[in-house]
Order: C-alpha cells, then structure tokens, then sequence
C-alpha cells in the first residue's frame, strides 16, 4: 500500500465550513504588516489565496505546499504571485517574510516546540505569523478511525501519519514570550449536508484525518471498517430526518506579532 497525495476534490467538497475558520484567523491579522511578502503555508488546493488577495493586492503572495495534485489547484486560482513545491521543516523564503499565514497544515508537521519558533525567525521585524490548527484527536470523528483499524489490525494504524495538535497551554508557554502572542479556540457547530451513501462525518474526515491510516488498508479490509465507522458515527452524530448533520469541530488558532 503506498501513500496517496492529497485528493483537492475530495477535500473541497466541504470548502464552504473548510473556509469559514481561515478567515476567521485573517481578520485577526493585524492591519500594520511591515514590508515584504505574504506566504501560505502549505496553501493547499488554494481556497485562502483569493481573500489573501483581496486583503493584501500590493504584496507579493506566495504558496508553499508538498502536495503536486494541490498546488496545480492553487496555481488555477490566480491569486498567488508564486507556488512553491516544499515541505514546511524545510522551507526557508528568499528573504524575511512580512506574513506566514497557515490554515489547517502544521498540525501534519511533528515537533511544534522546534517548528513554530524557527518558523517565527523567518519573519521580517514586525511580521506575524499566524496558525489555525484542527484539535478534534479526541473527539469520535478522530478517535473512531485510530480505534478501529487498531482493534481489527493491529499495529497498522500506528505506521500512518498522524496530525497532532498540542494543548493550548503549550504554545503559550512556548510562543508568549516572543512577541505579542494572542490565542484561542472555537468550536464550529457545523451542519453537513446528508450523504449518497455513507455517514456525513465519513465523508468529511477520509479526505484529511483519516487518509493516511486509509492508506494502510487494501480495499476489502477499508470497505469492512468503513462500515463499522459509519455505525459508530450514526450513534456519535445521529443524522436528522433529512440526512444532515450536526458536527462539533474544535480548531485552535493563535498569531504572534513579533518585535
Ligand atoms: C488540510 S490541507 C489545508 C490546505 C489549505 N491551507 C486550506 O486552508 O485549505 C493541508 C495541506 O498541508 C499540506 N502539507 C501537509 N504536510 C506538509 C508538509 N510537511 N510540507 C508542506 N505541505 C504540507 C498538504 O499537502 C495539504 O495541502
């Protein structure tokens, strides 16, 4: 079984309650950006980059992602001035950065003690970083998926990528003293449209959580736990008589205005 890029399709289907905590974190941007460029960080199929253009027209926007498949969706936007195939623990800009705005990426990225901070270096004085990351682990939706594969294959979802967000006490410990640090959480109470077939929940997670644990099962051992995360999911989130679905996620956001 091999690693799958990213689907932008699949993960679009749900782009309108995908985008509503990205702006959320853009309108706490703060107005008074020093000079140089505006980068997405790990920008994705793009979704961000039109109201990045909108906020920022003069500046010189860049798109940094791994994924081939979403940056050829990106580039279809029109709305970055550059797109960079790299990974994030690598990526260092041409010269400092007035704004790394990242939207649901870090979180696939391990070591935020390390990152974050050596992220913030890469600003220019009086840049901003500013980060949304899903802290849904311990919610069903989240811990159904390790659960099962773990009862009914054991070891194997232990081999996939596991995006992993912090308590919020730990970036402030970690981020506070390095500039004016604001954080907070939102639970989005968001309603998903019913399904074909399948749970509503299903469809949301397999394109992001769960795809890399997807990935380690052939088709006849994804097809049995697919079923059995359905039935979970019905008692967890139970559909209301027109299929739709009533689906708490929780996000942690912060920025950090350095000096
Ligand atoms: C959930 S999507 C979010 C995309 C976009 N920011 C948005 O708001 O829709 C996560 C993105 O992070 C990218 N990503 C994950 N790990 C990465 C890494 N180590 N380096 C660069 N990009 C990465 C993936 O390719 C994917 O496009």
């Amino acid at each position: 079984m091999t690693s799958s890029d990213w689907d932008p399709d699949l993960y679009g289907r749900f782009a309108d309650v995908r985008l509503r905590p990205a702006l959320d974190l853009l309108a706490r941007v703060g107005g008074a950006l020093p000079e140089g460029d505006i980068v997405d960080l790990g920008c994705g199929s793009g979704p961000v980059g039109p109201a990045l253009a909108r906020r920022f027209p003069d500046r010189r926007r860049v798109g940094v992602d791994s994924s081939h498949a979403m940056l050829a969706k990106a580039e279809g936007t029109g709305a970055y001035d550059a797109l960079t195939a790299a990974d994030i623990a690598g990526w260092t800009p041409e010269r400092p950065v007035a704004l790394i705005y990242s939207n649901a990426a870090l979180q696939w990225l391990g070591d935020h003690d390390t990152l974050i901070p050596a992220l913030a270096k890469k600003l220019t004085s009086g840049g901003t970083l500013a980060v949304q990351m899903p802290r849904q682990n311990r919610a069903p939706s989240h811990r159904i998926w390790t659960d099962l594969v773990q009862e009914h294959f054991p070891g194997r979802a232990a081999q996939a990528a596991r995006p992993e967000t912090a308590d919020p006490v730990e970036y402030h410990r970690r981020l506070s003293p390095l500039g004016r640090f604001d954080l907070w959480e939102t639970e989005y109470f968001q309603t998903l449209p019913a399904a074909p077939e399948g749970h509503p929940v299903r469809h949301f997670t397999s394109a992001t959580f769960a795809r890399p644990i997807l990935d380690r099962l052939d088709e006849g051992e994804r097809v049995m736990i697919e079923k059995l995360y359905d039935e979970a999911m019905r008692a967890a989130y139970p559909p209301a008589a027109d299929g739709t679905v009533l689906f708490p996620f929780r996000r942690l956001f912060f920025t950090l205005d350095i000096a």
